[in-house]
């Protein structure tokens, strides 16, 4: 796979080229697209002969018979994470976005409260608030540029109104992949205030050269409010494909989901399922082996770079490709470094207040493109805050 080959993604209604200048007022001509979570890469060969396949047949009638897909699911969280899924625990949603939405709903009423560590994904806050519940931010605790979480400040917050705790693992923002501690004090946590918990581990095979990722259904005395989340749009760039996994071994917790997705006719999506089925296989595992280390490359050049810009400070990724830099040592205001940054550099980053308390003086750079455009990214944030040096 030859990562460094540019694509040119443009006019192909991609959302973070195609939408930039809508939303940034940067040109996707001369700009760089590092906001959306995508990357620029095409995925495993063996994606796209599946996807070749459907075509010469020409028919696309209801997708039907997923025992292939089941087995991929097993063989891959075996393989890869030495997890053991039973084929009856897994539904398929049109990704996790939806998943997260389907949960709240199954699990939770209008006026209960979801608890999510913050700053974190965007989409939870969206989706909790658009469901008519209550936000609960638990704020991570960046400590020397890494975060970690505070269970006794936690305890403090909770009101009685929360139902649901929706974690991310490993973490987007911030890229932590979380200890078996940490993940046993998040497990504990639930229980003392008797929550259902959502694992979203949707990075977890993004994981930097010597990480390793423990599945939360490893952690002790939480198999019975478990919900785990899992899908291979991150890990193969296949998003658009709009299809995860929501796994669900506690019967009680399944038979609930599953009136949630009856209740919308939610059924699969023969494309998402096709991809996510071809990369479930040695040949998509050899891939994000490569992938692994081309993104590790990206992140060296990326934080050398932000390293010699006085006042900014990349957090350490331990996984994902999503690198988060924080701006508050420049002094400036976030109006400030946001317009250097979009308006000088005409780089296109998602705001940090977008992730919740705690995102307030950063920026997060999407990492998943060709080294040439981490390169050029990287000279442009020097220029634009070259009167710091
Ligand atoms: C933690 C997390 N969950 C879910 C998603 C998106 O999931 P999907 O595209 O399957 O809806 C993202 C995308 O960045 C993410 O970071």
């Amino acid at each position: 796979m030859n990562f460094d080959e540019i694509i040119d993604r443009r006019g192909t209604h991609s959302d973070k080229w195609d939408m930039m200048e809508a939303k940034y007022g940067i040109s996707p001509e001369d700009g760089i697209a590092m906001w959306v979570a995508d990357m620029d890469f095409r995925p495993p060969a063996c994606v796209t002969a599946a996807l070749r396949a459907m075509t010469d047949h020409g028919i696309y009638g209801y997708y039907g018979d997923d025992t292939g897909y089941r087995t991929a699911i097993q063989w891959w969280m075996e393989t890869r994470h030495g997890w053991q899924v039973e084929p009856d625990a897994i539904f398929t949603t049109h990704g996790l976005v939806n998943g997260t939405g389907l949960c709240v709903d199954a699990f939770t009423a209008p006026g209960d409260a979801v608890v999510i560590f913050t700053p974190v994904y965007h989409a939870f806050a969206r989706v909790i608030r658009a469901a008519g519940r209550e936000v609960r931010e638990c704020p991570l605790v960046n400590n020397a540029g890494r975060y970690e979480m505070d269970f006794d400040a936690y305890d403090g917050l909770m009101t009685g109104a929360e139902r649901m705790v929706i974690l991310c693992s490993p973490h987007n923002p911030g890229g932590r992949v979380w200890s078996r501690h940490e993940l046993q004090g998040v497990a504990d946590f639930a229980r003392r205030h008797d929550l259902i918990l959502v694992s979203d581990e949707i990075h977890h095979d993004l994981l930097m050269p010597g990480q390793r990722h423990i599945p939360m259904a490893h952690i002790d005395g939480i198999a019975d409010r478990l919900v785990m989340m899992t899908a291979t749009t991150k890990t193969f760039n296949i998003a658009g494909g709009h299809s995860g996994n929501v796994i669900i071994h506690d019967e009680a917790l399944r038979a609930r989901f599953a009136t949630r997705m009856a209740a919308l006719g939610l059924s699969p999506n023969s494309f998402g399922i096709a991809m996510a089925d071809a990369a479930y296989s040695p040949e998509g595992a050899a891939w994000v082996d490569e992938l692994m280390v081309y993104l590790d490359g990206n992140r060296k050049v990326f934080d050398a770079a932000i390293a010699e810009i006085p006042g900014l400070a990349s957090m350490e990724l331990e996984s994902t490709f999503l690198a988060w830099v924080d701006f508050s040592g420049t002094g400036m205001d976030r109006a400030e470094f946001t317009a250097r940054v979009e308006q000088q550099a005409r780089i296109a980053a998602n705001h940090g207040p977008t992730f919740g308390l705690g995102g307030e003086s950063f920026l997060r750079f999407n990492l998943g493109t060709q080294r040439a455009r981490i390169e050029e990214a990287c000279a442009r944030l020097k220029a634009a805050f070259g009167d710091l040096q």
